[in-house]
């Protein structure tokens, strides 16, 4: 464990699974960490109903209230400054993110994706490894950088696909994965802190 607990700031846009398996490790004290504050750029995902129910902050920055990506991600990086974070956690947070807010969390902002990157970038990954017949598939988590789903990995967790895969249980299979994964990349950060 590292001798303080990191500042994490989580960012979503959905179901917030991520999310919870972060809050589940860091309230059984696998984690040494905080979240001080769950941000959303969609009022309706329901990781901002789970963060409430955590006890921890939230924020709503929805990017259809912004002329344009610059004044969006300009807005949301003083919001996440606001709460100084060791960390800047993206678990699918649906929004491209331009160079500005990237350099500004250089080395300090991760995303988990779920492909073996550098395969299968953006969206759909699991249709993929469906269409192409792949025997193995998997999650990543990276360091964010200006080109998508491209910056350095910093660790995956991979699975074998069965013949009897379809796109809604693989997407189920790594969601596991992610649970697992994401929580130990943290713990990780965290140690490196120290
Ligand atoms: C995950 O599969 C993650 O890899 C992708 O978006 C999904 C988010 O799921 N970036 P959840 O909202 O954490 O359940």
């Amino acid at each position: 464990m590292s001798k303080h607990p990191i500042n994490v700031v989580v960012l979503i846009s959905g179901n917030g699974s991520n999310l919870q398996a972060m809050i589940d490790n860091i309230n059984a004290g696998h984690v040494d960490a905080t979240i001080s504050c769950v941000i959303s750029n969609n009022a309706d995902a329901y990781g901002l109903a789970r963060a409430q129910h955590a006890n921890i902050p939230t924020a709503m920055l929805n990017h259809k209230d912004y002329t344009d990506r610059a004044s969006y991600d300009n807005a949301l990086t003083k919001l996440i400054d606001g709460y100084q974070p060791d960390l800047v956690a993206l678990a699918g947070f649906m929004r491209i993110l331009g160079d500005d807010i990237v350099d500004h969390f250089k080395n300090r902002m991760i995303n988990i994706h779920p492909s073996l990157l550098p395969k299968y970038r953006g969206l759909h990954t699991h249709e993929q490894v469906i269409a192409n017949g792949d025997k193995e598939h998997g999650c990543s988590i990276h360091f964010v950088t200006s080109e998508l789903d491209s910056g350095p990995v910093i660790k995956q967790a991979k699975l074998t696909v069965s013949p009897d895969d379809t796109v809604e249980s693989l997407k189920q299979r790594i969601h596991q994965l992610e649970h697992k994964l994401y929580p130990e990349v943290i713990q990780w950060f965290a140690e490196q802190q120290s």
